[in-house]
């Protein structure tokens, strides 16, 4: 065990201190635990011990992963070779996890997330406030729901979220990057936040516009199988511009006209461009795209997932064909062609050759152009 759980609190000096519990522990979880494991310990209004949830699994040796992580403070299967910080604890029963807290990180492919809040529903403090790191929707049959909307109507409680420019392998190295965090109304909350995640080489800033900011993060991965694809095909990079420029413009008019409040300024911030940039870039959406093509589609994506990834997610395909269904039933496909056309790659209906064909030799149509530069509450159709 670490040596952090022996640690016994003074009651009455902590009492008002926010506890922090970090649900998930992959490789952006655990990198985001250690950036609030490091602000706890110099932050008087929180307290220090960082809580983790893991789901646990049996690693190769026959250890638990939560044991070895508080062993050894570090996330060997996930972030291996980084120290997490010795208030990081990791904890396998999520209820236990989330019961004293309120503070609640949520960092999980967004596919456990229904599952997480139900197994947490009533079980969570009153007062407890949420952010979500998760970048991805749930398409239901009334529609898409955003993680952040899943967590509030599910447990009843504030959810802001957390997205940018965040390559987790790139931040555990304390490189420096920037992030944006979305609010919905209560600014002070979010500057608790930003306080709970900022350092001197993770600069976070709050911008008032939840539904912006999350779709940012979760439309870029869409936009970076397409340029996976355009690195598979050697296309270069003049090619691979052009499907950001276009995957951009398809970000924020898709954004636009599910939610008039989306703000066009967002699309400025590290959740917007520069998360585009380093996810066509950098990422394991574009990794996995580059090899799907290189491989000929002979290996599905689920099976370069296993492959090359080593227990970590996938979520552009799972997000394009949700994307994809949005689209279908509400009549958009013809609207944007770049995200219809990834998914059609990925389910094998269309060659990886139609990114070029279906996308770069067509404009986008003039009535996405002119959403795009509409004032957010006029772009509702
Ligand atoms: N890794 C990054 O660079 C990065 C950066 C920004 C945002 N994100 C986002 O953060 C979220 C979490 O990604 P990550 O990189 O931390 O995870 P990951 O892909 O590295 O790891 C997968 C995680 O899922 C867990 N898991 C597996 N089966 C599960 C189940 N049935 N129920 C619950 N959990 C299960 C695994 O234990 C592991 O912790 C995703 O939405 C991702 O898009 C990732």
């Amino acid at each position: 065990m670490a040596p952090f759980l022996d640690h016994v609190d003074d009651e009455e000096t902590t009492s008002n201190k926010s506890r922090v519990t970090v649900i998930g522990s992959g490789n952006w979880g655990s990198v985001a635990a250690k950036l609030i494991a490091s602000n706890t310990l110099k932050l008087p209004s929180f307290h220090e011990e960082v809580k983790m949830w893991v789901f646990e699994e049996t690693l190769p040796s026959g250890e638990k992963l939560s044991a070895v992580v508080n062993e050894t403070n570090e996330n060997v299967k996930y972030l291996p070779g980084i120290k997490l910080g010795k208030n990081v604890v990791a904890d396998p029963d999520l209820e236990h996890a989330v019961r004293d807290s309120d503070m609640l990180v949520f960092v999980t492919p967004h596919q456990f997330m229904e599952g997480i809040c139900k197994t947490i529903v009533g079980k969570i403090r009153k007062d407890a406030q949420a952010i979500s790191l998760v970048k991805g929707m749930e398409v239901k049959k009334d529609g898409p729901c955003m993680v952040s909307a899943i967590i509030s109507e599910k447990l009843g409680i504030n959810c802001c979220v957390l997205m940018g420019a965040n390559i987790a392998n790139e931040i555990a190295e304390e490189k420096f990057s920037e992030a944006t965090v979305g609010y919905r109304e209560n600014k002070k909350t979010a500057e608790k936040w930003v306080q709970l995640f900022n350092t001197p080489f993770f600069s976070v800033s709050p911008v008032q516009d939840v539904e912006g900011v999350e779709l940012c993060g979760t439309l870029k991965n869409v936009v970076a199988i397409a340029a996976g694809f355009v690195d598979g095909l050697e296309m270069g990079n003049n090619t691979k511009a052009a499907i950001m420029r276009i995957g951009l413009i398809e970000m924020k008019a898709f954004s636009k006209l599910l939610f008039g409040s989306v703000k066009d300024n967002t699309f400025f911030e590290s959740c917007g461009v520069a998360d585009l940039i380093t996810t066509c870039l950098g990422g394991r959406n574009r990794k996995c795209a580059e090899a799907f093509v290189k491989n000929d589609g002979k290996k599905s994506f689920d099976e370069l997932e296993a492959e090359m990834l080593q227990g970590q997610k996938l979520q552009g395909v799972l997000t394009a064909k949700e994307v994809y269904e949005v689209l279908s039933d509400r009549g958009w496909l013809e609207l944007f062609p770049l995200f219809a056309t990834v998914h059609e790659i990925c389910v094998g209906r269309l060659p990886p050759t139609a990114i070029v064909k279906n996308i770069v030799h067509t404009s986008p149509a003039p009535f996405i152009m002119e959403l795009c530069s509409t004032p957010p509450n006029e772009a509702i159709m």
